[in-house]
């Protein structure tokens, strides 16, 4: 029988989870052998879930890293600023690794991994999801194609959506940079990944404005309280009303963004947590400072400028428009379908795309569960399109902090080349 690709897991909540539903599916080729989480309920829910053996389980990654090499592979799915401290000792036990974004908030870090990662020749792929959907690969294939012409102007946008950015970026784990990442690097590093990508062109200067205006105490509804509940008086007519989760565990509907609140899947346990939690407090009334709205122009090698905008109150997922000399493409991750429409001889066509893929019902549009397909492709030799190197994240990484030192000296020019000098002095 051929040997599966083994995996270690390090973080075992919603990403880590996420992966290994994934590697169920994929269970003649992969086998989860360790995984590691500081909270006992989650490590032991989810080893019982993929049949981890006692000696595989452990009470941190810390711990899990102190062992002999467990696995080819190790899941790195821990917050943000831990990625850093948990993928140097695992490169260095000679782990492949698929790590979650932000490879780490410091940019000499990223380069850090990068090197290490070539010394011990290990891939190290960083979890840049976009990059493996449908949605985005057909785009690829039709800008590649050059039915375009040539491209001088991409406009793409980002809506979180008001609900998502109540949730993870105003009372849940993002909510702080001080504690996590900015949102350019959190949230749209993944754009600039795409852009990156889909272009195969490198940033050469960015700009960028962005506030924190909504989600503050300034903007609470008259009387708010502190804690949302019925007996609240905006409660009835606030957007960010905990109404939402509860209409949802009363459906019986207790995945994402349910599972992130609370393990319980009946109501009244449900119910109990998020009133004991942080998910309940006033959405204008929490400890969170990273922006609801920014902007980014960046200006890319042979005259290419795109614009960008991340908004709190954008519904349409990810929007892209793609200019080219010859034809142009005006496409939203929501429609599932990608518009051409070409310029032959000044009489218009258009052409739809269906991007509708079996794969869409997995997280991320199918990236999640395409990612670890193709990490098996990898590791057996086989490099798939979207495969993408540690040295590539580095990049979008880099363009991503030098966004926000741009946003946070109120829209000053930053060059990549002083950016890069700048973290290296
Ligand atoms: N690729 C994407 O599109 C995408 C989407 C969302 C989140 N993320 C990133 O994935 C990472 C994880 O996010 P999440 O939503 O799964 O968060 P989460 O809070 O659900 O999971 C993190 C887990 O790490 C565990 N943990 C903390 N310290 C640990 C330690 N020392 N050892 C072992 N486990 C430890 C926590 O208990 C928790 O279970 C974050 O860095 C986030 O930015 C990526």
């Amino acid at each position: 029988m051929e040997k599966k690709i083994t995996v270690a897991f390090a973080g075992l909540g919603s990403r880590g989870n996420s992966y290994a539903d994934a590697c169920e599916l994929l269970k003649d080729k992969i086998e989860i052998v360790a995984c590691a989480d500081i909270v006992p309920g989650k490590l032991q829910r989810f080893a019982d879930k993929h049949g981890v053996p006692a000696e595989g389980r452990f009470n941190s990654a810390e711990e899990m890293l102190e062992q002999p090499r467990l696995a080819d592979v190790m899941f790195i799915c821990t917050m943000d600023k831990q990625h850093y401290g948990h993928a140097i000792p695992a490169l260095e036990k000679d782990y492949h690794l698929v790590l979650e974004k932000p490879a780490s908030t410091d940019p000499r870090e990223c380069v850090e991994i990068a090197r290490v990662a070539n010394e011990h020749d290990r891939h190290v792929v960083v979890c840049h999801v976009l990059r493996y959907t449908p949605y985005y690969r057909k785009l690829k294939e039709i800008i590649d194609s050059g039915v375009l012409g040539k491209i001088y102007s991409i406009q793409a946008c980002e809506g979180v959506g008001y609900w998502h950015m109540a949730h993870s970026f105003v009372r849940g784990n993002w909510r702080n940079s001080d504690e996590t990442s900015p949102m350019i690097l959190q949230k749209c590093c993944h754009d600039m990944d795409v852009f990156l990508w889909l272009t195969g062109k490198h940033c050469e200067s960015v700009s960028s404005f962005g506030h924190l205006s909504h989600f503050k105490s300034e903007c609470a509804p008259e009387g708010a309280h502190d804690k949302c509940t019925e007996a609240c008086p905006a409660y009835a007519k606030c957007p960010y009303s905990i109404e939402r989760y509860l209409h949802h565990a009363k459906e019986g509907n207790f995945g994402w963004p349910l599972d992130v609140v609370s393990p319980a899947t009946n109501y009244d346990d449900f119910r109990r947590d998020l009133l004991d939690g942080p998910y309940s407090r006033c959405a204008y009334k929490c400890d969170n400072n990273v922006v609801d709205h920014q902007v980014v122009n960046l200006q890319f090698e042979d005259d290419l400028t795109i614009s960008f905008s991340m908004s709190a109150f954008d519904q349409r997922g990810r929007s892209t428009a793609v200019m080219g000399t010859e034809g142009f493409i005006n496409t939203a991750t929501d429609e599932s379908k990608i518009t051409v429409t070409l310029y032959n001889q000044g009489i218009e066509s258009t052409i739809e795309y269906d991007t509708h893929a079996e794969t869409d019902q997995f997280g991320h549009g199918g990236g999640d569960y395409i990612l670890v397909k193709e990490l098996i492709d990898l590791l057996e030799g086989n490099a798939g399109v979207a495969s993408t190197s540690i040295n590539d994240s580095v990049e979008s990484h880099v363009v991503a902090l030098a966004v926000e030192e741009s946003r946070v000296r109120g829209g000053q020019l930053v060059t990549i080349e002083d950016y890069l000098k700048s973290i290296e002095a």
